[in-house]
């Protein structure tokens, strides 16, 4: 037997055994060196609850101590680590300089075109302080919501550094979102400061980004102050008016400035992030100083199980929560070393990010589902033209990982050697909610796992009472915890609606957060979420309003009525899928349906972009004039369409569907 044939028998041996097997013990080498290894912690925490958290504040430094852990008076407006302060920048830089790590790696930043660049402790912390004083210079106050609207380049963390260490709270708005998105967010935040770049790459070429910021700009409706960060040279001229200057101008300037790390209260803001929900306004989840950086730090020590002399990748965008948690805040409280990647994983090969894997000896990566089905479907050649044996845990996160792309990851990246992490959480949830604790827990794939130590995941049917093992729920969470938002940003009434109003008992004072997830139970307490119960869609881990197309789609003329649903794909989980009924007289010519995904792309950004505009002349409804999402959805997903007898228009489905499958 040559050696070729014997290597393919074992193969295909152990896809079998993989395919079968249903439950992974955590690898006795990484159990050795875990940062938790005891399971009696799950215990120790509900035994002590809410004291419990106090393990989480000790990760950090802080001016003042906090006099009360929780304080629930005005619930559910909690309150964590309260009279404590603190701030986060210094948490993140000034500590582990003075613990003498000045010279190590802080941040290991990839750009797209094969650039490298490294910041140390030491670099990243004079770099924040003169950026810093120059926003100082510019008249940013403590308190004052600052923009940043920048690509995946280390200005973006320096900024958010630089926010922090003068107490003035940072709202990101992802580089992809289109100038409408950021305009809109900016006068929702009364932002008057954006800090911005001229452009980026996006597979070798040069994107211009501040033509898209200008253009927002001009829908602000209050004046504004910008920075602009020149990425691109002489790649892209671009000019300043009189409202903007130049980035690198301004540290050369303040290069060498002093400036204090501003004493925060633990419940003052650290920064805004702005998420779609079920209505078409995004909503601004606040996230605070004390208890988010906390529990940020906390769950990057258990679950990502991170060390000061790891090296540590996150492959999000820092556009999103996944970015602010767990590659910038969480990663730099703990003082490790956080890799920063710019550019997509297949360019200029469907190798690169293995290639930064060994290159960096990367011991920790974090991912979305979306990736991993990408990375399947190139095929293990790509993975197998690199030394992963750095690698020591892998994690995921944004949407349900199927156990397919979980047993390819475990085996093809992982090589059996590392745990992988199926991270449950929410831009509102701040940190990591529902997961194993790979130095303790049995894995299973396609469950997430049980909720963390502290965290009283519950999942209930329609009149809050806990389901059997085994059927479908809504997940609820039925205590505070420190990540938690406290609230939606000027807007108190949204926050209790939104989150609080369906499974509380206010009378009793008893209050369950509702995440909008389904999820179902197994006998040993995993949990496997099912996905959005609301209207909002998961496009590759973005979360997308459907309302927020919908009213993008009834924006661009000549068209009458539009229904937005999720549908199945391959690669993204779930695609836009759009019905669009035209006004009398439009023809559903290819011309509309470019000009439908302009609309779209204008107002929300590319990600939102529908794989399919299906015109009809009616939506199904039901007798009492309700869309039947449901139905549209199934058609989306090319599923077996149920009984429509009860619809007013039960013609229309197979017209419809006709349509969809097809193209
Ligand atoms: C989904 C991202 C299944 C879920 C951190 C949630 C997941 C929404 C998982 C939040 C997971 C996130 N398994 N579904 N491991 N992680 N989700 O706010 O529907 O962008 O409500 O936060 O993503 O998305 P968000």
């Amino acid at each position: 037997m040559s050696d070729e044939s014997s290597d393919g028998e074992a193969d295909v041996e152990l896809e079998a055994r993989l395919e079968e097997q249903d439950a992974f013990a955590p690898p006795e080498s990484f159990v050795e060196q875990a940062n938790v290894t005891d399971e009696g912690i799950y215990d120790e925490f509900e035994e002590n609850w809410p004291e419990c958290w106090e393990g989480a504040a000790e990760l950090l430094s802080w001016d003042e101590e906090y006099e009360t852990v929780l304080e629930d008076d005005d619930a559910p407006f909690y309150e964590w680590f309260t009279g404590g302060t603190l701030n986060a920048s210094y948490n993140c830089l000034d500590r582990h300089v003075e613990e003498g790590a000045k010279n190590r790696a802080a941040i290991k930043w990839e750009g797209e075109l094969g650039e490298t660049r490294t910041y140390t402790y030491g670099d990243l912390l004079n770099e924040v302080e003169a950026f810093a004083a120059t926003l100082r210079d510019l008249g940013v106050e403590e308190d004052d919501v600052v923009t940043l609207y920048l690509p995946m380049i280390p200005e973006l963390p320096i900024a958010m550094l630089a926010c922090a260490r003068i107490g003035a709270p940072h709202a990101v708005v992802f580089a992809g979102f289109s100038a409408d998105a950021l305009a809109t967010r900016m006068n929702a935040a009364e932002s008057e400061y954006l800090v911005t770049c001229d452009g980026y790459y996006r597979r070798g070429d040069a994107l211009n980004h501040k033509q898209k910021a200008d253009k927002g700009l001009r829908s602000v409706d209050h004046d504004v102050q910008s920075i602009v960060v020149d990425r691109l040279g002489d790649e892209l001229k671009h000019f300043l008016g009189t409202d903007a200057r130049d980035y690198h101008e301004l540290i050369e300037e303040h290069e060498g400035a002093s400036v204090e790390p501003v004493s925060r209260d633990a419940e003052d803001m650290l920064f805004l992030m702005y998420t779609s929900g079920t209505t078409g306004q995004p909503k601004g989840v606040k996230h605070t100083t004390g208890g988010y950086l906390a529990y940020a730090a906390w769950t990057s020590h258990a679950v990502l199980d991170v060390k000061p002399e790891d090296t540590y990748w996150c492959a999000a965008d820092i556009g999103w929560i996944t970015g602010h948690s767990y590659i910038v805040y969480g990663p730099l409280a703990l003082g490790t070393t956080t890799v920063m990647y710019e550019g997509t994983p297949d360019y200029p090969e469907k190798d690169r990010l293995w290639e930064i894997v060994e290159e960096n000896r990367v011991d920790i990566f974090y991912t979305a589902p979306m990736a991993i089905r990408a990375f399947m479907k190139w095929g293990k050649e790509y993975p197998e033209r690199h030394d992963l044996s750095s690698l020591r845990l892998l994690g995921t996160v944004g949407e349900p990982i199927n156990p397919r792309a979980w047993k390819w990851y475990y085996k093809h990246i992982g090589n059996e050697e590392c745990p992988i992490v199926d991270t449950w959480w929410q831009t509102e949830t701040g940190g990591m909610m529902i997961t194993t604790l790979p130095g303790v827990n049995t894995m299973k794939p396609g469950s997430a796992g049980p909720p963390l130590p502290g965290i009283d995941a519950r999942i209930v049917d329609a009149e809050g009472e806990p389901v059997d093992a085994g059927s479908a729920g809504y997940l609820t969470v039925q205590n505070p915890w420190p990540g938690m938002l406290r609230t939606l940003y000027n807007n108190d009434d949204r926050f209790l609606s939104e989150y609080w109003k369906e499974y509380s008992d206010e009378d009793a004072d008893e209050w369950v957060y509702f995440p909008e997830d389904g999820a179902k139970l197994d006998d040993d307490g995993y949990v496997t979420v099912l996905g959005r119960v609301d209207d909002v869609i998961n496009v590759s881990g973005h979360r997308l309003g459907t309302m927020e197309i919908e009213s993008a789609i009834v924006g661009v003329d000549g068209v009458a009525e539009a229904a937005v649903v999720g549908g199945d794909h391959d690669i993204k989980g779930e695609a836009v899928y759009a019905y669009v009924i035209l006004e009398d007289g439009q023809e559903p010519t290819d011309e509309m349906r470019d000009r439908i995904v302009a609309g779209v792309e204008d107002s929300i950004g590319p990600i939102a972009r529908p794989e399919q505009v299906v015109f009809t002349p009616e939506l199904p409804k039901t007798r009492s004039g309700k869309i039947m999402r449901r139905l549209l959805e199934d058609v989306a997903s090319g599923n077996e369409l149920g009984d429509t007898s009860t619809l007013r228009n039960p013609e229309i489905v197979d017209e419809i569907d006709d349509q969809v499958q097809g193209d």
